[in-house]
């Protein structure tokens, strides 16, 4: 029998009493997490999402009322009553916040059954997607409602803060037009237009600097944005950003605006904050230095440019490599010298993975070193490469030659992976760091074209303008990327307010004046009734809850996440639809 919840009021959390509780009669609401049977004393742990307390059923006490009790079983939804007694010290908990105190149980109310969970949650080991499936039931453990808590506090933060700096929360459509994001759009179609579609937001990018051309000035909103785009443990389709706009600025302003709300993130996570202004490190740096746009920062081992050791050298492979404009990137690793043939051949097989044609290695010894290349260069020229790399003896040195981004980029996935396997990575540590002066266009084999690399309303750094009928590749773009141990954390830019300026940059990308029109058009005829000069950014919202709840992935941190497949285990959605509702879209599936 179920009893009605009527009056009986809540007086206190399961994770609130403490000792200067006891002897106080207190009411606490929730579910049974776990229960031992003693015979005449019944102890249940009822959970809330604040924690844990110790409820004991006495029958010396009330036998009736035990036997009550003794029908709840997990999950169960209790109200008890009782008194906040102490516990005798042998008895305390330490692995609980109540763990001095317990309620000894004078009224029960059984206010909702359960059906047997389909998994613990007080010590849960199941597989994921059973988790995923039973969302409402996962979200109960302690874990997850730590991090849930931690989300909100840092959007709470982000609304103090942003406030305090003037900004105003406006919300955009979700139905909306094509997004300039790059990402493969998720269509809605239109009933009330049939062949017609609105596409989900990729983010609020052309609302939030029309917002700056409506005189807004300073935009921010917690936006969801919608990218169908295949899922890693740092991606979602469906995700969160903290999206900001502001009028009248440069980088330096936006980076002083996001840096305190960074500092409170710090605060509000009970972290050390880290120090203002961080670091700023040109595209350029960081991939010659760290082989990343996002390097990891806790730790060393930087690259050394061997590029002109090897030009015009007897090794065909990297004197090819250096005379097409190429480069040679290598790493010392210390200590690596003993590795074994299967560490090495590992670390290649990790190195092709990220496009490398290969990787060379030296493993540098007292006498005569170790290397393939010895072949090629002999041991003296073994000798000249150890000594221009600067490693000694028991270390090994790396290398990667080919195109600059790809030898950069593979080495730096080695870099990383080296990091991992050697514990190289500081874990207590916080690394910030804006990477700024990123390239305006990147260029694509595939088609052999150039596209934005941020997005094509990012503007050019003013002295870069003339540059744009020329080598597109030397266009730097006043782009930012906030990154975090490695994650980037955020991106944006200052944003072109002239339509003379707008207009190069589509020409660039070969788009057609009417090709623009099409696409954007509604934009563009805002850009020519007096644009401020603008920019902004987005930080992930769920990235950033991540890093500050230290949860592994973005699943952990979205209440009802997506798996790999794009699919919601939980929902069973995406799923088909009724024949009525296609024919009233006119949508025909060919599926
Ligand atoms: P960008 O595409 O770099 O910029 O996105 C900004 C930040 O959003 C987060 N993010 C994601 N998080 C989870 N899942 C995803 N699939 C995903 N994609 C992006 C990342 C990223 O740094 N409109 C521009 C911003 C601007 O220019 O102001 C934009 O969306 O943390």
């Amino acid at each position: 029998m179920l009893d009605h919840l009527g009056q009986t009021k809540r007086t206190h959390h399961c994770g609130e009493l403490r000792p200067e509780h006891v002897g106080q009669t207190v009411t606490l609401m929730g579910w049974v997490n776990s229960y031992r049977d003693h015979g005449s004393l019944l102890f249940v742990h009822l959970r809330d999402r604040a924690g844990i307390t110790q409820v004991v059923f006495d029958e010396e006490r009330d036998a009736e009322l035990l036997a009550r009790a003794r029908q709840a079983r997990s999950e169960f939804v209790l109200a008890v009553t009782g008194t906040c007694i102490a516990r005798d010290e042998k008895n305390f908990n330490p692995n609980m916040t109540t763990g001095e105190i317990e309620v000894l149980a004078t009224e029960l109310k059984v206010l909702n059954d359960a059906q047997t969970p389909p998994f613990e949650i007080d010590n849960c080991r199941a597989a994921e997607d059973l988790r995923l499936k039973y969302r409402y039931l996962d979200l109960r453990r302690p874990e997850m409602q730590h991090n849930f808590r931690m989300r909100h506090q840092l959007a709470l933060a982000t609304r103090r803060v942003l406030d305090a700096q003037g900004f105003y929360e406006i919300e955009t459509p979700i139905l909306t037009k094509s997004t300039p994001e790059g990402a493969r759009d998720y269509l809605v179609p239109a009933r009330t237009a049939p062949g017609k579609f609105f596409a989900l937001p990729q983010s609020p990018q052309l609302f939030k600097q029309l917002l700056m051309i409506s005189g807004m000035e300073r935009y921010f909103q917690i936006a969801r944005c919608f990218r169908d785009e295949d899922l890693r443990a740092d991606r979602q389709p469906e995700f969160t950003q903290i999206d900001i706009e502001m009028s009248f600025v440069q980088p330096e302003d936006i980076f002083n605006t996001i840096e305190p709300l960074i500092v409170e993130c710090f605060k509000v996570a009970g972290l050390a904050p880290p120090a203002t202004p961080f670091l700023r490190m040109p595209y350029n740096d960081a991939m010659n230095r760290f082989g990343s746009d996002k390097p990891d920062l806790r730790f060393g081992t930087e690259f050394v440019d061997l590029s002109e050791q090897f030009a015009g050298g007897p090794f065909p492979v990297f004197a090819d490599a250096v005379k097409k404009g190429g480069a040679i990137k290598a790493l010392v690793v210390p200590g690596a010298a003993t590795w074994s043939r299967k560490q090495f051949d590992e670390i290649v097989e990790h190195a092709k993975k990220y496009g490398a044609a290969g990787l060379a290695y030296i493993q540098v010894q007292e006498g005569e070193s170790k290397s393939a290349l010895t072949k090629f260069l002999g041991a003296d020229g073994i000798n000249a490469v150890i000594a221009a790399a600067g490693a000694k003896v028991g270390d090994a040195i790396l290398m990667i030659g080919g195109k600059w981004d790809l030898a950069c980029e593979s080495l730096g996935q080695v870099r990383l992976e080296i990091g991992r396997r050697e514990k190289l990575i500081n874990e207590g540590e916080n690394k910030l760091l804006w990477v700024v002066d990123f390239p305006m266009f990147e260029y694509h084999d595939g088609d052999g074209r150039w596209y934005a690399k941020h997005h094509p309303f990012t503007s050019p750094v003013d002295d870069d303008i003339e540059n744009l009928e020329g080598d597109l590749g030397a266009v730097r773009a006043k782009a930012y990327d906030l990154v975090f141990n490695g994650s980037e954390l955020g991106g944006g830019s200052i944003r072109i307010h002239r339509s003379d300026v707008q207009a190069k940059i589509f020409k660039a990308l070969g788009l057609s004046e009417s090709e623009a029109r099409e696409k954007f058009g509604f934009f563009l005829d805002a850009l020519s009734y007096g644009t401020p000069p603008h920019g902004g950014i987005a930080l992930g919202l769920d990235r950033l809850t991540m890093l500050f709840a230290g949860a592994k992935s973005l699943r952990d941190v979205i209440a009802f996440p997506k798996v790999a497949s794009g699919s919601d285990l939980m929902t069973d959605s995406p799923s088909t639809v009724a024949p009525e509702q296609l024919a009233e879209l006119k949508i025909k599936s060919l599926a």
